[in-house]
């Protein structure tokens, strides 16, 4: 099934120079990009992006670190989009992740973990509606 869901490049990636190479492995994999922008996201986007974690010890770290820097922001669009793109990333923890994934490849800090990408068809829907217009996704 033809899905579309938000995937960002974090700013421990963006900042390490690393949007190109991760955006290309997206590509050449078969997906559409159909939205992309360089951002960086407000606080009040960010605890919204989130608001799932709101409670947990680390919420205030996790907002903190995704506001410190610009962000790529992506609406990936293709064959199983949502699962094939969680794959591609990887364990959340990138000491789990497997080589070959982007956090396998590129990160090792649980925190600075370079990329997200929504976790259910419901979280695509929302995380797009969060950071998307409709005028910004170019099918
Ligand atoms: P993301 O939302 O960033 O794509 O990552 P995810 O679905 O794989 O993981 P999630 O459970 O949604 O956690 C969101 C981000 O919070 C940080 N985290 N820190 N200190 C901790 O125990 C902890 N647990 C999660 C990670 O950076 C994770 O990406
Ligand atoms: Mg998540």
């Amino acid at each position: 099934m033809t899905e579309r869901t938000f995937v960002m490049v974090k700013p421990d990636a963006t900042a390490r120079g690393l949007s190109g190479e991760i955006l290309a492995r997206f590509e050449r994999r078969g997906f559409n990009i159909v939205g992309l922008k360089k951002t960086v996201m407000t606080r009040a986007a960010a605890e919204e992006h989130y608001a799932e974690h709101r409670d947990k010890p680390f919420f205030a770290e996790l907002v903190e670190f995704i506001t410190s820097g610009p962000v790529v922001m992506l609406c990936v669009e293709g064959e199983g989009a949502i699962g094939a793109s969680r794959t591609m990333m990887g364990a959340t923890n990138p000491q789990d992740a497997a080589p070959g994934t982007i956090r396998g490849d590129y990160a090792l800090d649980l925190g600075q973990n370079v990329i997200h990408g929504s976790d259910s068809p419901d979280s695509a829907a929302r995380e797009l509606g969060i950071h998307f217009a409709a005028s910004e996704l170019i099918g």
